[in-house]
């Protein structure tokens, strides 16, 4: 059985100003769906299981490598400051399984407080898989294969379980993962490597060798492992979260050190372990991910607003209010977004920039 939990804090700046401080990325659909980032990672994990209502389950001969059935299974942990728009965008979540953090404190806290609460309700064994709130998958069935083979591993071995991502170019917000010796397969058929070196977020030179070295995959930040397992390990490596909020309960969180798993855990554990994965995935990390989501051929610009342009090209241009209308002229390789009282004009190879800027911006205000 696997206990997926939702990691839904994060503010999702890059995506200013359609993301704001009431409104972060995961509550928006970005692809133009019905369905908002964060509901639609919720559907995908419930599908895992078979769905609502399915008793059957959802992928054949999964044997037990499924979810328990339903929103039961289900786990979310956000921060105080969105809570309620989590729980009107996750009606059918039940309020013991959604985790509020008074304060943001980075994921290593809150993979270290769910798994916490996990073990305690469900034992030491539970199988736990963390999964970002702002991706896109596109091979459902794939993707359930995938997490039957990670939790085939987890339950079977102590084991910190990444899902490998091949790359495509060096970027430089991404953690990057080192396969060594192959250790078996899993369900179907599905090869497991040891890891060799986790690096998070290298400088682009060294994003460079990685690559040409063709050894490495970027991390998926998707991770699966047994609850008595990630808690020994945090304890080996991250004692100043692990050791106060075991001592003192969630009180203490505004006072834990902010810092990612990948940094806390990942880069130190050498029970990490790697599944190549193949099912279509993209982080939906800025404005340029909607590019590589929506643009076709026929089309020179991405548009998600009314826009009459004259030689503008590899533009993406989003505005809230569709009566808005966006006139350009002459323009290449921009991003426009126009939501409430803000008009954002950026190159698009800056976007990581927006960041930066509302630092500016609140330091202004
Ligand atoms: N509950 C909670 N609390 N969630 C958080 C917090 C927090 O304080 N901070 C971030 N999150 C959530 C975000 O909402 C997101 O869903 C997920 O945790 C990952 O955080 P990001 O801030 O998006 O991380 P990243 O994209 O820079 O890097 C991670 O993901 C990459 C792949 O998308 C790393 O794991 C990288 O190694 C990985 O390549
Ligand atoms: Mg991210």
């Amino acid at each position: 059985l696997l206990f997926p939990v939702i990691l839904a804090g994060g503010k999702g700046e890059r995506f200013w100003p359609l993301s704001r401080k009431d409104r972060p990325k995961q509550f928006l659909s970005l692809d133009g769906s019905s369905r908002s980032l964060l509901q639609a990672t919720a559907d995908r994990l419930i599908e895992l299981g078979g769905g609502e209502s399915s008793a059957a389950g959802g992928f054949p001969s999964a044997g037990d490598w499924r979810t328990p059935r339903g929103w039961d299974s289900l786990w979310v942990i956000t921060s105080n400051q969105i809570a309620e728009g989590v729980r009107q965008q996750l009606p059918d979540l039940p309020s013991q399984n959604l985790l509020i953090e008074s304060e943001g404190r980075d994921t290593a806290a809150a993979v270290a407080w769910t798994s916490l609460e996990i073990k305690q309700r469900y034992g030491e064994d539970a199988v736990i898989g963390f999964f970002p709130a702002d991706h896109w998958i596109a091979d459902q069935e794939a993707f359930a294969h995938t997490l039957s083979a990670a939790t085939q591993l987890a339950a079977s071995t102590a084991a910190i379980v990444t899902l490998g991502i091949k790359p495509t170019f060096p970027s430089t917000g991404y953690g990057y993962i080192e396969q060594g010796e192959k250790i078996g397969s899993f369900f179907n058929e599905l090869p497991a490597y040891h890891v060799n070196r986790f690096t998070e977020k290298p400088n682009r030179e060294t994003a460079e060798t990685f690559l040409s070295t063709g050894r490495f995959s970027w991390n998926s930040g998707m991770f699966v492992f047994r609850a008595g397992v990630v808690l020994k390990e945090l304890h080996t490596h991250a004692p100043e979260i692990i050791e106060p909020l075991e001592q003192h309960g969630p009180d203490i969180y505004p006072q834990l050190p902010k810092k990612s798993i990948d940094y806390a855990l990942m880069e130190k554990t050498t029970l990490a372990y790697v599944l190549p994965v193949d099912f279509g995935w993209d982080d939906l990390g800025d404005w340029n991910a909607i590019e590589r989501l929506l643009k076709t051929e026929e089309t020179p610009n991405v548009e998600l607003a009314t826009h009459v342009g004259l030689d503008t090209q590899g533009a993406i241009i989003y505005a809230s209010n569709p009566e808005d209308v966006v006139v350009t002229i002459g323009l290449e390789d921009v991003v426009i977004v126009r939501d409430r009282n803000v008009t954002l004009v950026v190159k698009k190879e800056r976007t990581q920039e927006i960041k930066q800027i509302l630092k500016i911006l609140q330091s202004d205000s």
